[in-house]
């Protein structure tokens, strides 16, 4: 037992000084505990690779969509939420799981690898090496036009996928403004307008994409049949939320990781070798977290670091923190291409463990491969451009520069 389990924390999540650098403080957090009552979001802050394993397996804590507030101006934004694997735990998470799982295991992703290859290839190709911005013409449309093409969204469509989950995603900050609220509603609303068109196209006439899998699986639906077929249907609501989601994690958090690992591994001055990728990729994912906090609601009394949640109590894990914790991870601060084991977090843990961590690691692999075969000498050019929010933790543009092997 500690002695003070119930400590409380001041640490400013919105500050632009914590934004800038989170890791000093986070360290001091985990030195003080592994838990702390955080009075600015409401909630318990878990800081360490412990605490924030089990706060994300254990499943009297649960991810469980509850509209922010029930009020009709905010229906289009929890309407995509209500709906879907993510905000939904066991049976409705498995049932909403299971229908798109396969399309994501490691023998289909396989095959999406030499697609993948030839968009790294045409991206790098139109990018002037002497001075160009690898968020913008790289790191961002690749994941974008890969994860649209899985769902069968029309690629002229991707400029604005990208600002529409760009918008609904700074919602999951803390203390959204007013302002972010608006704009993440209007894109929630004419998402879910230009995906629930698609859906009824493909319902009407299906093509091998997972949108028409997924509408397959809504209109398989028996009238009357029995409890185990009716399992497997998906509502429009359902499918409309699913496709969704799918195409904003699908690239949201992949574009962050190759950022800010690329930044890292510049900084630290390190490169891998053809044979260190997959590791290389393991530490972009641990070193700088572009997914930094995850939240979770006791549905049941339970104990986490000593102390008894209440049920409707929220607790966080602070995934970044947990990622340099050094009771798990040698040189917990230090940047090594080479690191295996490397048991990090990123990809979260438990029933809600990233679906899509196969295509990410893949689509990382290959674009980084692509990247420092063909420039070798690939260098910062400019002080990267934080995006400057917590949660969602990334760049906004990252100048760099190189010479192309000849
Ligand atoms: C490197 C990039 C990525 C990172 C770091 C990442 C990270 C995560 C994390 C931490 C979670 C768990 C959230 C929680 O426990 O509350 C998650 C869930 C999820 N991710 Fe990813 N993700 C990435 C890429 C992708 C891609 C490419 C897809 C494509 C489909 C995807 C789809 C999903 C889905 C559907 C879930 C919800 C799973 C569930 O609730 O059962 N992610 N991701």
């Amino acid at each position: 037992m500690r002695s003070d389990p119930m400590r409380s924390t001041a640490l400013d999540l919105t500050s632009p000084e914590l934004v800038a650098d989170p890791y000093p403080a986070l360290a001091e957090e985990r030195a003080r505990g592994p838990l702390a009552w955080h009075e600015q979001s409401g909630t318990f802050l878990t800081f360490d690779h412990a605490t924030v394993s089990a706060v994300l397996r254990d499943r009297r804590l649960g991810r469980i969509w509850k509209d922010r507030e029930p009020a009709a101006y905010l229906e289009p934004f929890n309407l995509l939420h209500r709906h879907q694997m993510m905000e939904n735990e066991p049976p409705e998470h498995t049932r909403l799981r299971r229908l798109v799982a396969s399309a994501f295991n490691r023998g289909h992703v396989e095959r999406l690898r030499p697609r993948v290859r030839e968009l790294a290839a045409q991206l790098l190709a139109e990018v002037d090496p002497a001075g160009f911005d690898v968020i913008g013409e790289y790191a961002e449309p690749l994941p974008v036009l890969v994860i649209a093409e899985l769902l069968g969204v029309p690629t002229e469509l991707a400029p604005e996928l990208r600002a529409w989950s760009q918008a609904i995603v700074r919602m999951y900050e803390v203390s959204p403004s007013d302002a972010v609220v608006e704009a993440a509603v209007g894109a929630a609303a004419d998402f879910a307008a230009v995906v629930r068109e698609l859906a009824r196209e493909r319902a009407a006439e299906p093509r091998d994409d997972l949108v028409s899998d997924l509408v397959r699986a809504s209109t398989l639906r028996p009238a009357g049949g029995d409890g185990t077929e009716r399992t497997e249907r998906l509502s429009e609501e359902e499918v409309v939320a699913s496709a969704v989601l799918l195409l904003n994690a699908g690239h949201e958090a992949s574009v962050n990781v190759f950022g800010n690992g690329l930044v890292a591994m510049l900084r630290a001055g390190v490169s891998p070798r053809e044979d260190q990728l997959a590791t290389c990729v393991e530490e972009m994912l641990r070193y700088d977290s572009a997914l930094q906090l995850f939240e979770r609601t006791a549905t049941r009394p339970v104990q986490v670091a000593g102390v008894e949640l209440e049920p409707g109590q929220k607790v966080a894990a602070l995934l970044g923190a947990a990622n340099r914790d050094p009771a798990v991870f040698e040189d917990a601060d230090r940047f090594r291409v080479d690191r295996d084991p490397n048991l990090h977090v990123a990809f979260g843990a438990g029933v809600h463990f990233c679906l899509g961590a196969p295509l990410a690691r893949m689509e990382i692999v290959e674009s980084l491969g692509h990247l420092l075969r063909t420039l070798p000498d690939l260098s910062l050019a400019a002080e990267p451009e934080p995006r400057g929010t917590f949660v969602l933790r990334g760049y906004r543009t990252v100048a760099v520069s190189g010479t192309p092997v000849a």
